[in-house]
């Protein structure tokens, strides 16, 4: 700073600037007496303003004003701003807010200088701070991720609507009534905060993309990835803020993908046991037939003893359901359905349980046939849904070993355009490590003689070959049920065809 005595010329710019200044300026006495003023703050008074106290110029009291802020320079010894009451009065808006500040001399406030602010700019300037933090407010509360800061003794500062819906509290629930550990699971915000304050998960007060489970207002966990910081105010916590992103969702797809895998390799797996199996069953055919053909005829033309006969007898049985399995076998490996049409599953379903109702397995079982009569028209071919529908409620009746309940559904799906069928028995179930093979051919768990193997993959080859699904839920000692899903047939105008 210059500290050599001002020139006259040097003075004299200085009291034109102060001048030229367009705002009241007043230079007081710390007893508010005005000591000097510029053009401005004298502009509209007849007299000289000079040695007159500035509450009486200002707003025409006897009193200083109640919100001096020249009372506060006195008080604190440095700068001022007063503005705020301003707002509650319209009269002489200019001089209302003020901004002072301390002239010293000697170590000690020789004077004050008092300035009138330009309202309205200051008034712009709250206005723009409002609607930025309105605007910040707005940009938290429509955040896709939920949003939840907390003051370190764990009150909850910021809750945003994302938050609200994966916590299930409202927001004036969380501001008010409860802490940060109460969506947590156990010690969850504890452990938080511990990994925080550690370098090693993205760097310290940082914590990156990290998997917890979360606790909703029911108790119920909600798996999320939470991004959380602590925030610094002077070196000092103040607080911590954490995005939690909800998991359910991904988690949800991420089975399905895997269901999907699985479905795949399964498919992949049935297809090339077609093609060996088909090859197998032609090669073993016409030897087979050889074998019926020729028994027969020593049997008729040789005028064999008894005990011969009854040998050839079972040669006869054992060749014919050798020939059973190769026509299952062919069945099996048949990839596409023949003839493909228009049908009602519904119609289907009663005429196969027609056949096997009055079969004697059936007779103290109780069937329950719960058809939907607004079953959509499926495409498919009857004799090949008649297999599958048999084969389930075959194993049904020997899983229920002569008591029980079999239970066929049928529902519609409209928004998926399916067809469900569900049957499921109270017999004994299926054990868990025995479920993921039951659709693979020859995997039977009936003692010799009494299961093939080749049911359910027959079953799956022709639900797949109609578009559709097919799987088993089962709980051992306490039944099966078989979920079967076929894609229902679109009519022209995109409806769908109603059976
Ligand atoms: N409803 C059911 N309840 C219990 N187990 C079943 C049921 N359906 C099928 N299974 C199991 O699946 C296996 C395979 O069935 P499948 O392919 O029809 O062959 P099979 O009936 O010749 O054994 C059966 O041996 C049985 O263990
Ligand atoms: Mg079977």
């Amino acid at each position: 700073m210059n500290q050599s005595p001002r020139s006259e010329k040097e003075k004299k710019y200085l009291i034109d600037a102060i001048d030229a200044f367009n705002r009241k300026l007043l230079i007081i006495a710390p007893d508010y007496t005005i000591l000097a003023a510029n053009t401005v703050a004298m502009a509209g008074h007849s007299e000289s303003i000079i040695g007159r106290p500035c509450h009486e110029i200002i707003l025409g009291c006897h009193e200083p004003c109640a919100n001096c802020p020249a009372k506060d320079v006195l008080r604190t010894g440095s700068a001022s701003l007063r503005y705020d009451q301003c707002y509650n009065l319209d009269i002489n808006q200019d001089m209302l807010c003020l901004y002072s500040y301390p002239v010293y001399r000697n170590g000690e406030v020789d004077a004050l200088v008092m300035l009138d602010f330009d309202l309205q700019a200051l008034k712009n300037v709250e206005e723009r701070r409002i609607r930025s933090n309105g605007f910040l407010r707005n940009l938290i509360h429509s955040a896709v991720d939920g949003v939840i800061a907390s003051d370190p003794t764990g009150k909850i500062l910021i809750f945003n609507d994302a938050a609200a819906q994966i916590t299930g509290y409202t927001v004036e629930e969380a501001l008010n009534d409860i802490s940060i550990r109460d969506v947590y699971i156990g010690e969850g915000a504890r452990e938080i905060m511990r990994m925080l304050l550690s370098p090693e998960h993205g760097g310290e007060g940082k914590l990156i993309s990290y998997h917890i489970d979360g606790k909703n207002k029911n108790g119920q966990v909600v798996p999320i990835s939470l991004n959380a910081s602590i925030v610094y105010e002077n070196g000092k916590k103040v607080a911590t803020i954490g995005f939690f992103h909800d998991r359910r969702e991904e988690i949800r797809i991420q089975k399905e993908l895997e269901k999907t895998q699985v479905q795949l390799l399964q498919a992949e797996k049935m297809a090339s046991m077609g093609k060996m199996a088909a090859g197998v069953a032609h090669q073993l055919n016409n030897p087979l037939s050889g074998i019926i053909l020729f028994t027969k005829l020593v049997m008729e033309d040789y005028g064999l003893p008894e005990d011969a006969l009854k040998d050839l007898e079972r040669v006869l049985d054992d060749a014919r359901r050798a020939k059973d399995i190769v026509k299952e076998l062919l069945e099996f490996s048949r990839q596409t359905a023949h003839e493909m049409k228009p049908q009602n599953l519904n119609e289907i379903i009663s005429r196969t349980m027609f056949l096997l109702e009055n079969q004697s397995i059936f007779h103290n079982i109780d069937i329950r046939k719960k058809l939907d009569e607004h079953a959509p028209i499926i495409y498919g071919d009857a004799q090949q849904l008649n297999h599958v529908f048999m084969n389930i409620i075959l194993n049904a009746a020997d899983a229920l070993n002569g008591t029980g309940r079999l239970t066929i559904q049928t529902s519609v799906c409209p928004e998926n355009k399916i067809v469900c069928v569900e049957i499921s028995d109270t017999g004994h179930g299926i054990p868990e490590d025995v479920i993921h093979h039951i659709f693979e051919p020859f995997y039977t768990t009936k003692e010799q003689g009494k299961g093939t193997g080749l049911g359910l993959s027959i079953v799956y080859g022709i639900v797949e070959s109609h578009g559709g699904h097919i799987h088993a839920e089962s709980k051992s000692g306490h039944g099966t049920t078989f979920f079967i899903e076929f894609p229902v047939v679109e009519s022209e105008n995109g409806g769908i065809q109603i059976g």
